[in-house]
């Protein structure tokens, strides 16, 4: 038995296979185009670990899909690999069309034929598991119920509109021709090993190093946190226990303003790592021009995986990011690696017209 696992160099997916091989013996094949996102840096404690294999790749090349299917038959396939940064998305959408629905498109196509030519254990036995965002469900009115897997797709960004694209194709596939898909619609994830383009690491980053933390328009947008390995947990057990043709939501229960996470940052920077100059890091603090069509707010309700599959988020939002500054502080490596060139022309790029 083996799982094939897509994206798997990148924040979650490499998070995954390494909880993946801590919790269980079966093989993972991690197929991963290495992206600027993709590093396999965080899999090195895996090196020599005759249960992992890696394969450069596109999820779009139908070539290489089909031979790694055919020689590694596979049990399962789990498809994180994607473009996933919302200011990638508007800085340029055409990766977002690419990766994310064609690339979803050609691995689906793959995994049909696959899928068709297995004797009937095989096929009963088969899962293809699709990781989604709640950023499909648009953005949500202040009071309003969290999302229910039930909530119509309003997809505001390319990001958010070509991970929704995607899941229509996935939805498709399993409804005309019987494959054995789930679909899982996670919220903002955070932990070890996430590249500092996003909210909680790179307002780590930029503290430790002296720079601005640049808040989007009023800071009051709201997100819900999930720690990375509870949103790992979660797919294991969907992937165990899941109907097929289903999406679980899956939560953290941790709605909050991004305000109030970089507050959070600072905090435990101030008491971990104090500054020099003894002053707090929430100095550094800067309103910044907002995000073109920035969602308001999103939230999960994450009750059905709760009710039918026992699944509960096992971090509170305190112990996940005290978790979380504690690896960045002890890996500055890790940091000073990913803090290449390509990054700071990333950081030019979406920063510097936002100065208020
Ligand atoms: P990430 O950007 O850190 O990693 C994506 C990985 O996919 C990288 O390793 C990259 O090299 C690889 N990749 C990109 N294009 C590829 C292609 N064409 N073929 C093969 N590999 C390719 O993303 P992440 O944060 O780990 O997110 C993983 C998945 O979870 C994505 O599908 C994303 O939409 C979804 N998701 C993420 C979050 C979050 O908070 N990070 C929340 C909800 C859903
Ligand atoms: P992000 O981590 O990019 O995730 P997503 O857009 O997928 O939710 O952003 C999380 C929130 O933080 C979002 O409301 C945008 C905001 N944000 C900032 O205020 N400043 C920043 O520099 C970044 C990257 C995000």
């Amino acid at each position: 038995m083996t799982i094939l696992v897509t994206g798997g160099a990148g924040f979650i997916g490499s998070n995954f296979i390494i909880d993946w091989l801590e919790a269980r013996d079966e093989p993972v094949i991690n197929l991963d185009k290495l992206t600027y996102a993709g590093n396999l840096e965080n899999l090195a404690g895996l090196r020599g670990d005759p249960r992992y294999a890696f394969f450069q790749g596109d999820i779009g090349d139908r070539g290489l899909i089909e031979r790694l299917l055919e020689k590694h038959q596979p049990r399962a396939v789990i498809n994180f690999a994607a473009e996933s940064h919302v200011d990638r998305s508007i800085h340029g959408p055409g990766d977002f069309v690419q990766t994310n629905i064609v690339g979803t498109f050609n691995l689906l196509e793959c995994v049909r034929a696959y899928f068709a030519a297995m004797d009937d254990s095989g096929r009963a036995a088969f899962r293809f598991l699709h990781v989604l965002t709640d950023e499909v469900y648009g953005s949500l009115p202040a009071g309003a119920p969290a999302f229910a897997e039930t909530h119509r797709y309003e997809p505001n960004s390319p990001y958010s509109a070509s991970k929704a694209a995607s899941d229509h194709l996935v939805r498709a596939y399993h409804h005309t021709y019987g494959l054995p898909a789930l679909t899982t619609n996670c919220s903002n994830n955070y932990g070890p090993y996430q590249f500092p383009e996003k909210l909680i690491p790179l307002m780590i980053v930029n503290a430790l190093a002296g720079e601005r933390l640049p808040v989007y328009g009023d800071g009051m947008q709201i997100r819900d946190w999930l720690y990375v390995s509870d949103h790992c947990a979660a797919i294991r057990r969907v992937l165990d226990a899941g109907r097929p043709g289903e999406t679980y939501n899956i939560g953290g229960w941790n709605e909050k303003p991004n305000l109030d996470i970089v507050r959070a940052i600072v905090g435990l920077l101030d008491e971990l790592r104090p500054r020099s100059d003894g002053k707090s890091y929430g100095g550094q603090i800067a309103y910044v021009a907002d995000r073109p069509g920035h969602d308001r707010r999103y939230a999960i309700d994450a009750g059905k995986i709760e009710r039918e599959l026992g699944w509960r988020p096992a971090e509170t939002f305190t112990s996940g990011i005290r978790k979380t500054v504690l690896w960045y502080l002890d890996h500055p490596d890790w940091i000073a690696n990913v803090r290449s060139g390509a990054y700071r022309d990333w950081l030019e790029k979406n920063y510097a017209d936002r100065s208020r």
